[in-house]
């Protein structure tokens, strides 16, 4: 008796080794924590039983390290993915060194923990630009080229301000219809004018290019950037006189040359994740209800920015065991209220994926919530349009979403399919889901926008110059401890 335990205890401990084997620990918070700081840095952990299925567990993380305060402060989150992995994210409370990160499964390490650090882990508000854009984008293993921005950039392959500022400035200086601001960056400092009445959305592309800056030292570049919701560079034939002008715009379309950029809502989830947003690409990965006890209807509400919109609403009336669609609020068409209302109220957009489909329609122009609905554990069903985001063109309808007709009127035979084909469903949720890791994680956000200003600049034949009545886009103070290690291949004195 005492043998056998003896024994049963050592095959324990053998599976429980060989188990240890199949644990993968990857992702940018351990191998790049030092270069890509990050508001919430992360990374991901997954182990196999043995028969290969990946089991969720509760991992420990500990941190040790100083600060200028005494020990390194994080504050840690666990998410578990539908696919039984994790992602482990952390917070930095203040610049920390001498770090080492111990990923663990009970007292085991996992992967190649502990983690350690040479240099500082500096908080993402610290203004210590570790190299030049190109270097450090090779750094933190981004693509080095994107069909998007190759399509986006052929019309701007010589770009002349000189020329084109005056033009540019005197077709869109339409205070009541559009937002444009100028910028230009130089020396690693941001300026802009901003004309038009509503200017507020500049903080989100002050944002982005801020942020960069503190990582990486920009190129010089002037650039135009449209804050409102169209896009505004109509390709028009044999309208358009002028042009075509190179203008950054968050949303593409098919019949306009705009260069697009990831949307405001995207930059923004980004960086300022586990700080001032709680839905943004990881959190959205969270476990939901299993796929099984999902209802299986296709789940909608928002508000009524479009005709179809309210279609889909209508399709939801007709067949309630089919789609649960309804409005949020009425503003657009506040006259049919009383066909489509009422009116419910808002439900977290977590809750969302209680239903195994998702309808992704068009609002004033694409949807922002689309790479939401693609990181959820739903399928996706999305109707056709005109309108794009950065990331659109990589993406195969069939393969990460379902195509519906711009009208909805093919919703309702999709959903129906949708329920006899629920294993095809599955794996379409899962592509989602690749897709949403490879492309759509801060790292890549950071990627595609370093990859579009360095392709972009190059472009630039006319000086960069910092332009009369240009206001300064100011680094946020800060009361984190900021003190930068040497700074690599900086060829800018005054930093
Ligand atoms: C840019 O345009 C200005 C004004 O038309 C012109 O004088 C200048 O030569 C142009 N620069 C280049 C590099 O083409
Ligand atoms: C639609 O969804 C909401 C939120 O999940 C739920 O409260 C409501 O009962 C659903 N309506 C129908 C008709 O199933």
């Amino acid at each position: 008796m005492k043998l056998l335990q003896v024994l049963f205890l050592a095959l324990v401990q053998l599976l429980g080794s060989s188990r240890g084997d199949d644990t993968r620990v990857w992702g940018p918070g351990l191998e790049l924590a030092d270069r890509l700081p990050l508001n919430a840095r992360y990374f991901f952990v997954e182990s196999r039983d043995g028969a290969g299925r990946i089991v969720p567990q509760q991992y420990r993380v500990l941190f040790k390290g100083h600060s200028r305060i005494g020990s390194c402060r994080v504050k840690i989150e666990q998410i578990d993915r539908v696919d039984g992995s994790s992602i482990i994210r952390y917070k930095l409370m203040e610049t920390c060194w001498n770090v080492e990160i111990h990923v663990l499964l009970g007292e085991r390490h996992l992967g190649q923990s502990p983690y350690r650090f040479e240099g500082k882990l500096y908080t993402e508000n610290c203004y210590c630009p570790q190299a030049p854009l190109e270097d450090w984008m090779e750094q933190i293993g981004c693509p080095s080229e994107d069909v998007q921005i190759n399509s986006d950039l052929i019309p701007f392959r010589a770009v002349n301000f000189s020329s084109l500022r005056p033009r540019i400035i005197q077709q869109y200086d339409k205070p009541g219809s559009v937002s444009l601001c100028n910028y230009v960056v130089k020396d690693n400092q941001i300026y802009r004018t901003c004309y038009g009445r509503y200017t507020g959305f500049k903080m989100y592309m002050d944002a982005i290019l801020l942020s960069l800056a503190r990582k990486t030292l920009l190129p010089d570049m002037e650039l135009f950037v449209n804050l409102g919701d169209w896009p505004l560079v109509t390709k028009g034939g044999h309208r358009r006189t002028t042009g075509p002008y190179p203008i950054f715009s968050w949303c593409g379309s098919e019949d306009t040359f705009d260069i697009v950029m990831p949307t405001y809502d995207l930059v923004e989830a980004s960086l300022e994740a586990m700080s001032r947003v709680s839905l943004d690409m990881l959190s959205v990965q969270r476990k939901g209800v299993p796929w099984e006890e999902k209802v299986p209807k296709a789940f909608w509400r928002g508000r009524d920015a479009c005709r179809e919109r309210l279609d889909l609403v209508g399709l939801s009336q007709q067949h309630p065991d089919l789609v649960n669609a309804s409005l949020t609020n009425f503003f657009f068409f506040r006259d049919e209220e009383k066909k489509y209302g009422p009116k419910v109220a808002h439900i977290s957009f977590f809750d969302f994926f209680d239903y195994k489909y998702q309808v992704n329609v068009d609002g004033t122009v694409a949807a922002y919530r689309f790479p939401y609905l693609l990181g959820g554990s739903s399928v996706v069903f999305k109707q056709a349009s005109k309108y794009y985001e950065h990331f659109y063109s990589k993406l195969e309808q069939g393969r990460e979403y379902l195509p519906l007709k711009r009208d909805l009127s093919d919703l309702i035979e999709n959903i129906q399919r949708a329920r006899q084909q629920d294993d095809e469903m599955i794996t379409v949720r899962d592509n989602a889901k690749a897709f949403v890791d490879q492309h759509l994680l801060p790292r890549s956000i950071l990627c595609y926008s370093g990859l579009l200003f360095k392709e972009y600049s190059r472009n630039i034949v006319s000086p960069v110059q910092i332009l009369p009545g240009m206001e300064q886009a100011s680094q946020p103070g800060t009361s984190s401890y900021c003190e930068c290690d040497s700074v690599e291949g900086n060829n800018h004195d005054e930093l």
